[in-house]
């Protein structure tokens, strides 16, 4: 599967959210990357349903929306109403995981599960064939713009081995740091899915950064 390409709208001009969209739909890029953080589980509080709404209005790209939030389960449906359709949520943040993935999926929703970087990748063993995607998270949640952490490599490859083994079809996604330096390394290790934000919208020019983002 060619590999996908989710701007994270985190690193938009909020005001000029429209034209940001826009920019988005006219690009080679396949997703909306849509950060909600809550200022509990990370120490940062981006933006909320309104927002999504905003942007769902106007987006022609599916919503992979990643909350790093405190029990995302009582939100779950009203993300989807929202226009969600891939709903991450923090394995640090789910005492009931398995759970929380069911309900995401019997909402009409593609699950996601996010990993710090200090998590495991082997916690995700036991979960693996029901979750869709595993975003990697290659900085410290909260804030866009941060240093690219290395031993994402190593987690990726580990990653993708289990998920082969399992005969699984879990996407990987990478978030944080990615940017045109390091991108193709991380598409070598096994990553199917670059979340990028500072790389994208601080470019001069964010469609063609998009566009080299999607070079194989
Ligand atoms: C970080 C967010 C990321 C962030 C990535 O907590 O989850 O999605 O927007 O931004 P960059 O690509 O600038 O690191
Ligand atoms: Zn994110």
């Amino acid at each position: 599967m060619a590999h996908l390409v989710a701007p994270s709208i985190l690193s938009a001009d909020f005001a000029n959210i429209q034209r940001d969209v826009e920019m988005i739909n006219k690009s080679e890029a396949d997703w909306f990357h849509v950060d909600v953080m809550d200022g509990v589980f990370v120490p940062n509080i981006s933006f909320g349903f309104p927002v999504i709404k905003a942007i769902k209005k106007h987006a022609k790209k599916p919503l992979d929306v990643h909350l790093m939030i405190v029990d995302p389960d009582r939100y779950i449906t009203t993300f989807k109403e929202a226009g969600a359709d891939v709903l991450t949520v923090h394995m640090e943040a789910c005492t009931h995981l398995h759970r929380t993935l069911q309900s995401i999926k019997a909402n009409g929703m593609k699950a996601g599960v996010a990993l710090n970087p200090h998590t495991n990748i082997h916690t995700l063993e036991d979960v693996i064939c029901d979750v869709d995607l595993v975003c990697l998270m290659s900085v410290n949640p909260g804030f866009g713009g941060q240093k690219f952490i290395e031993n994402t490599y190593h987690k990726v490859a580990v990653l993708k081995a289990m998920i082969k083994n399992k005969k699984g079809h879990t996407l990987i996604e990478i978030d944080g740091g990615v940017d045109l330096n390091n991108y193709k390394k991380l598409l070598q290790a096994g990553a199917d899915v670059l979340v990028a934000g500072n790389t994208v919208f601080a470019s001069s020019n964010p469609t063609e950064t998009i566009k080299q983002l999607k070079l194989a």
